[in-house]
């Protein structure tokens, strides 16, 4: 159920003064003061408002990102923007509830395969996502691939969803009503660059998420050049930040710190991502895709209180259990399960300049070629095309011949391809078989993508 946004004491009474300049706040965390919690309380509820200016709050941001904030300030500053909304209450279900949510990275469809896995062992997964920004795709933007398949429910199909009268989990649009504050407050970072500051991405993160009512969450912190976190000491004061704030607030919070210097799986791009889930959601598909899907979803039945071998999860993706929720989702959301997925009218081969080991495939070339030839949008307005993408043949650590493809470039507008190669200049190293790099980089590929775990 949706509860009404709590009304603060200044938007009932919109004759009163505000207690607070929005250039003093500016001021004291310009000059490395703490804000005080009724100062943050009411930025957050004075900028929802428009009684702060977009040119303020840029300010204000751009304050935080250069001198940060403390635990304290970072958790008022969540709840203020929980508070800035209404929330969605699932205790009126009876299964408990689990979400992931995944900081964003290339060729990062985990969301497709897990969301159903989850929902096969009885615990339900609300997965309120959004649209792809730059270079990291959408998990609606792939969904919306599939013919028919739509994004917006009412909270009433939600409720119905999760249910034991429906599949179990729902991937949908989070309505407008869930922390409004930070829908403001993010679009307005990713045009003032604040976007990559701890203090804002996990407020941001966790107002959603805490807002969207899970009783347990699992956050997978992306580190590496796809990711907003290139370092892992960076990812993990992200993830320990988070983790704390979910647990303040009641929520059973863990994450897991995974690599996002290469991409995830073998594409990237919308229909061509949803290909490679239907793969794990058939017992196949790359091994790196599935070993974190099961990884996380042990992690998210193991956080709502029904633990599960990793065994008996790999099991239920080979025998159809997983498959069978999936297609259950997909159809209560109008889309059809058994419809071809569209394909891209244009390709081009990309291949391997030499013999040897692929020692390099930079997530973040790859994903801005995507990105280029059609995966993604730079402004939130912009269309994506369903059929844009790379398709990659190798990974770091395989062994490849001079000429052989590594990756095809797909689209439905040949002119973006020049671009798009553009991207890939220096994201691809092959090196000598017998070179210290060859064998780090097949030493990576075995050591795999969880980096580390923070609970
Ligand atoms: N995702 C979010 O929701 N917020 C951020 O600030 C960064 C990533």
């Amino acid at each position: 159920m949706t509860t009404q946004p709590t009304p603060s004491a200044h938007s009932t009474h919109p004759a009163q003064p505000e207690p607070f300049d929005a250039v003093d706040i500016i001021a004291a965390k310009r000059d490395r003061h703490r804000l005080t919690e009724a100062q943050i309380d009411w930025v957050i509820d004075a900028y929802t408002r428009g009684v702060v200016a977009d040119e303020q709050m840029s300010a204000l941001a751009m304050a935080i990102y250069l001198n940060g904030m403390d635990r304290g300030e970072i958790a008022r500053w969540t709840d203020a923007m929980i508070r800035s909304g209404g929330r969605m209450d699932f205790s009126a279900l009876d299964r408990p509830t689990a979400d992931k949510h995944s900081t964003g990275g290339v060729g990062d469809k985990i969301t497709l395969p897990l969301a159903p896995l989850v929902a096969a062992f009885g615990v339900s997964v609300p997965q309120l996502s959004g649209r792809g920004l730059g270079h990291t795709g959408g998990t609606l933007d792939k969904l919306e691939s599939i013919p028919g398949w739509r994004a917006d429910l009412s909270h009433d199909e939600i409720m119905e969803m999760l249910s034991v009268r429906g599949p179990g989990a729902v991937i949908c649009a989070a309505g407008a009503g869930l922390a409004p504050a930070d829908k403001k407050l993010y679009a307005l970072r990713d045009t003032t660059g604040t976007v990559s500051c701890v203090p804002l991405i996990a407020s941001s993160i966790m107002s959603k998420k805490i807002a969207e009512g899970t009783g347990a969450l699992i956050l997978d912190v992306k580190v590496g050049s796809g990711a907003f976190m290139k370092e892992q000491t960076q990812a993990r004061e992200l993830a320990e930040t988070m983790v704390a704030l979910g647990k303040d607030a009641g929520v059973t919070t863990r994450a897991l710190l995974t690599d996002m210097s290469t991409p995830l799986g073998l594409t990237a791009g919308n229909a061509l991502e949803v290909r490679e889930a239907l793969d794990v959601l058939s017992g196949g598909g790359p091994a790196d895709v599935v070993a974190l899907t099961v990884a996380l979803a042990a992690e998210m039945l193991d956080a709502a209180g029904r633990p599960t071998g990793q065994d008996e999860l790999r099991a239920a993706l080979a025998d159809g259990r997983a498959m069978d929720v999936w297609r259950e989702m997909i159809r209560r959301q109008d889309g059809d399960p058994d419809a071809p997925l569209p394909t891209a009218p244009e390709k081009e081969v990309v291949v391997a300049p030499a013999d040897g080991v692929l020692t390099r495939l930079d997530a973040l070339g790859v994903g801005v070629a995507a990105w280029r030839l059609g995966a993604g949008r730079a402004r939130k307005e912009d269309p994506v095309q369903a059929v844009a993408g790379v398709e990659i043949h190798a990974k770091p650590g395989d062994t490849v011949r001079a000429g052989e493809p590594l990756l095809t470039l797909h689209t439905a507008t040949p002119e973006r391809f020049e671009r798009a190669r553009e991207a890939l200049t220096d994201a691809m190293i092959v090196c000598p078989a017998d070179a210290p790099e060859a064998r780090a980089a097949v030493a990576r590929r075995e050591a795999g993508v969880v980096l580390d775990r923070i609970v």
